[in-house]
């Protein structure tokens, strides 16, 4: 059981890269954690007024998620490495981006790394959720409430498609439940906000 250790932790250590933060400071913009709703995420560096940034954030905090997941797909066999193990570099990358060991374990929401993990398992199912999720913001515009519903939708959407779209399989479809209950958890001081109407609308400042 070495290398799936070891393929974890150096999982862990990537998803705790906290890019909203680096690109900020690399951009020359403001400390994520300090405006907004504080979110190391593409959402609150979107506050900050530049979408270039955002944009950035996102992709890289997606591309952490996706590149374990990839790597063990591609060339993991050999090393015995199977889905077992796609299922702990996806939620090792995916904690190292809640818990980042970089970042005094401070780190973000976990949405983008969550899309990214999925995007790593299989790119219909990336997009399948990408489209739940740009629904609900067309709907509504909280990226948080539609982030909230992409997440709730996405173990469904795995099993659903099992066996038609993708093969699916029991580890990996475990992981994408603790993301979904994990994701809902960091994103408790929203759901409050929503509930309470206190939830900024994408687009505005706050
Ligand atoms: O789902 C996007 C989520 O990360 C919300 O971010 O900054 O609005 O709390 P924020």
């Amino acid at each position: 059981a070495l290398y799936p250790v070891l393929a974890a932790v150096a999982a862990y250590l990537v998803g705790s890269l906290s890019f909203a933060v680096m690109v900020s400071r690399a951009m020359g913009l403001g400390d994520p954690r300090s405006y907004g709703s504080g979110n190391p995420g593409a959402t609150n560096v979107l506050r900050s007024g530049s979408k270039a940034a955002a944009i950035v954030t996102l992709l890289l905090d997606a591309a952490k998620g996706w590149l374990p997941v990839a790597l063990v797909r591609w060339f993991g066999g050999p090393w015995g490495l199977g889905e077992g193990t796609v299922a702990l570099v996806g939620l090792a990358a995916f904690l190292g981006h809640l818990y980042p060991v970089f970042f005094r374990f401070q780190g973000g929401k976990g949405v983008a790394t969550a899309l990214g993990v999925l995007l790593g398992v299989d790119w219909l199912l990336g997009l399948a959720v990408v489209l739940v999720w740009l629904a609900v913001v067309a709907a509504m515009r909280y990226s948080s409430l539609a982030s909230l519903v992409a997440a709730a939708f996405a173990p469904f959407i795995y099993l659903l498609g099992a066996g038609a779209a993708w093969d699916a399989d029991t580890p990996v479809a475990a992981a994408i439940a603790a993301m979904a209950v994990l994701l809902a958890w960091r994103h408790r001081g929203n759901i409050r906000r929503l509930v309470e109407g206190q939830e900024p609308r994408l687009g505005k400042k706050r």
